[in-house]
């Protein structure tokens, strides 16, 4: 199989690694510039391949694979409509936030169309096709064309579930609460420890392996039993500290605490918290 992949970043450049890995015959690369174009080439050696023109990947590709950012998917998709016969073929492309809906110039002149995309975070081509193997995959689009991609992670061993175009924004806010947020509350954490004057390099590496425990817990145990700390236990003393400490040393930092408060709290309520008088002084203390 001969995939060709327009847009040669983080994510392209995985993808064709991964493909070579996976046994593809040909990845050629055609990018807004020669250097990524090249770059991502040479990453997956022998069966690299370099395009200058759209027109020509689209002729000697059976898969076309678009991995540009998600606002240049409609002007692409219009591009490659206009210079080649992409009939048969399977288009796709990778993006979390769109459907495959973006390609309808593409499905009217006889593509197979879907979006494939890979729950995960990629950062370079390299680390990017290894994270591949053990990524899980939601597709969305034409039967034929979901088919397809079915066939191909099932024998690449990678999980996958199917949603539909309105399915997606939901899912893929999900994908981003998981991933962005947890960034925005490592960061928020960071704030909080040098209020308490400890510096941000050893806060992380202290708080790296809390993190990993806790991501440890939720996989054994589900989230409403993975669940500890002060809120799960209804220790109102604690929180009274936390929130007076956060108001005297750090005010600006009180309004998001009290927000992950509530959705630490909402979890809590689901088993391990049920005295309604705690419950009610908790809301209380984490009201803004
Ligand atoms: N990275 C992730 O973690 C991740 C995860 C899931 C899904 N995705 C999806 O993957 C897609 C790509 O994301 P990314 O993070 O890989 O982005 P990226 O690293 O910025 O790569 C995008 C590539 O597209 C090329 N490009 C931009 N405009 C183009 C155009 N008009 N024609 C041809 N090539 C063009 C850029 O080319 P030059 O380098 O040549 O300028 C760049 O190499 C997006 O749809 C994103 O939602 C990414």
């Amino acid at each position: 199989m001969k995939i060709g992949i327009v847009g040669a970043g983080r994510l392209g450049s995985a993808f064709g690694l991964y493909a070579t890995r996976r046994g593809a015959e040909e990845v050629g690369y055609y990018s807004r510039t020669q250097a990524s174009t090249v770059a991502a080439a040479s990453l997956v050696g022998d069966v690299g391949r370099v395009y200058t023109d759209v027109a020509s990947l689209i002729r000697e590709s059976d898969w076309i694979v678009l991995t540009v950012p998600d606002d240049e998917i409609p002007e692409v998709v219009q591009k490659l409509a206009e210079e080649g016969d992409v009939e048969g073929k399977l288009v796709f492309h990778m993006s979390g936030a769109a459907s495959s809906e973006v390609l309808l110039p593409m499905k009217q002149i006889g593509a197979h169309t879907a979006s494939l995309h890979p729950l995960q975070s990629f950062a370079d081509g390299c680390s990017g096709a290894d994270k591949l193997e053990t990524t899980v995959f939601g597709i969305e689009g034409e039967v034929a064309a979901v088919s397809v991609l079915e066939e191909w992670l099932t024998a690449a061993k990678n999980r996958y579930f199917i949603i539909t175009a309105t399915q997606k924004p939901l899912y893929h806010a999900a994908a981003a609460v998981v991933s962005n947020g947890l960034t925005g509350v490592v960061d928020f954490a960071l704030h909080l420890m040098a209020a308490a004057g400890i510096e941000e390099k050893t806060a992380l590496s202290a708080l790296l392996p809390l993190i990993e425990g806790t991501v440890q817990n939720i996989q054994e145990k589900g989230v409403a039993e993975a669940l500890t700390g002060p809120i799960a236990r209804g220790d109102i003393g604690t929180i009274v500290r936390h929130t007076e400490a956060i108001a005297g040393q750090a005010p600006q930092l009180l309004e998001n605490y009290q927000m992950l408060g509530r959705l630490t709290l909402a979890t809590a309520c689901q088993s391990q918290l049920r005295d309604p008088k705690r419950i009610a002084r908790l809301q209380e203390l984490l009201s803004e």
